[in-house]
């Protein structure tokens, strides 16, 4: 029952170190499930959703221990299938990547339905269960979740996904990395995390192939070997950082990122009347705060990525000009707008199209996060914002910004966050005896 308090107006100014990436580190810590032996991880990300990964691993007989707030020493040595707790995988999406884990090592699985943000209806998971299918899998959907088994052990397959997804490219990469012969994967998704996934095993041993292109092969081995490994920084937590200085001016350094991964942001942004500098592994954002409208279309890598565009949301609400958004991705990620309304804004939204008018004003408010990224949208509001604005449902945010009022006050931001108890809490008095 938390909120985030935000004063709006302050220009941002200073430093920052961007963290590890969420949606990297998920997979790379499920794939350490796949491994007899320990796994050493650096720069994973201080993140609920990290949380909850850890804990279904340890729940499932990993070995979990944390060596450092951002490394974590993981061992799938006593690794079980099947045994993964249904509160905690109902929680996140990335725990669909058990299925291909346990296929692939165990030739059996057993798992909730997995959760995560919810974008409209329910997110599908049938491009995964077919993929295990082609392998070798039989699968069955009930109401208690997902049940799949392959007693003679997954076999290799060619499997062409309908869309590059970057969910089932993860799991039949988990799933092949142990199976005899070779998994071809067409229609691959090529986000940096995968190569980060694909470059974490072949480090423990794996033999994969092509990541990063839209081809990928995986030659099956029968084990893998521990190893240590730095996930990659977090490229949608650094755009965040730059939307916000770009929206309130400023001049601001973010440091331990990789430039090239935020070209189509960079490329938007700069579109937006705003001077990008890019040095080796930083960038410099630098904005007066006066931004011109743009027309942003979300495409798969490296085209610009859906789970910035509400953060770019909230910037087309101020800029001068039209500004228009075709989300491509997911068929309905604009409940952010909603919210934004209620600080003054008026958008115009047909379908999977919003048009903002631009050069309007927006008033501290109360509004809620509708998910991660709406969350996060709502947070660069609230800093564009006239006045207090009060984010209910901070929950969402925690679950991929490590440290986001620590590194906003360094920036020179007002934000706090207020703890609220619930009204029913009842108060328990002893009787006297
Ligand atoms: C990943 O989700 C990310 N999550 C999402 O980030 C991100 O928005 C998305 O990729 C796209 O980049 C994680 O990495 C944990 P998809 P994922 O499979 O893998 C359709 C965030 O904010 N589809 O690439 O679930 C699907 O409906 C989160 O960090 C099927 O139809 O996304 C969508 O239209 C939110 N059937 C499209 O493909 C399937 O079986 C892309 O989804 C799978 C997907």
């Amino acid at each position: 029952m938390d909120t985030l308090l935000i004063k709006g107006g302050r220009r941002l100014n200073g430093t920052i170190a961007i963290s590890g990436m969420k949606n990297a580190a998920l997979p790379i810590l499920f794939a350490c499930a796949l491994n007899s032996e320990p796994c050493i991880l650096h720069n994973v990300p201080e993140v609920s959703d990290v949380e909850t990964t850890l804990h279904i691993l340890a729940a499932s007989g990993c070995t979990v221990t944390r060596l450092s707030p951002t490394t974590v020493e993981i061992n799938g040595a006593s690794f079980r299938a099947g045994t993964s707790p249904a509160t905690a995988v109902s929680t996140i999406r990335a725990s669909s990547y058990l299925m291909g884990v346990e296929l692939g090592r165990f030739g059996f699985t057993r798992i909730a339905f997995p959760g995560g943000c919810k974008f409209g209806v329910a997110r599908p998971l049938d491009y995964h269960t077919r993929a295990f299918e082609i392998m070798g899998a039989e699968m069955e959907v009930s109401g208690q979740g997902f049940y799949g088994e392959a007693p003679e052990g997954l076999r290799e397959g060619k499997i062409i996904l309908d869309m590059a997804s970057v969910g089932a490219t993860v799991n039949i990469m988990l799933a092949a990395v142990l199976t005899h012969g070779t998994t071809v994967i067409g229609n691959a998704a090529r986000e940096p995390h995968i190569v980060d996934l694909a470059n974490f095993l072949n480090m423990c041993g794996a033999r994969i192939l092509g990541a990063g292109t839209s081809e990928i092969r995986i030659d099956g081995v029968s084990k893998l070997h521990g190893c240590h490994y730095t996930v990659i920084p977090d490229m949608i937590e650094a755009g965040t950082y730059m939307c916000a200085v770009a929206g309130t001016g400023g001049r601001v350094t973010l440091t331990n990122v990789i430039p090239k991964h935020l070209e189509s942001i960079i490329s938007k942004l700069t579109e937006m009347g705003v001077t990008v500098e890019e040095g080796e592994d930083r960038i410099t954002v630098i904005s007066t705060g006066h931004l011109k409208g743009a027309t942003i279309t979300t495409a798969v890598y490296p085209g610009f990525p859906t789970d910035m565009q509400p953060q770019f949301g909230a910037l087309l609400c101020v800029a001068q000009g039209m500004g228009i958004i075709n989300e491509k991705i997911w068929d309905n990620r604009f409940a952010y707008l909603d919210e934004i309304a209620h600080m003054g804004v008026t958008v115009t939204r047909s379908g999977n199209t919003a048009w903002f008018p631009g050069g309007q004003k927006l008033q501290g408010s109360s509004v809620a996060a509708t998910d991660l990224r709406g969350g996060a949208a709502m947070v660069i509001a609230g800093l564009l914002a006239n006045g207090i604005t009060e984010i209910t449902n901070p929950h969402f945010i925690d679950r991929g910004y490590d440290d986001l009022i620590g590194k906003l006050r360094t920036l020179g931001a007002y934000i706090d966050r207020r703890e609220v108890f619930p009204e029913s809490t009842p108060i328990t008095v002893n009787a006297r005896s």
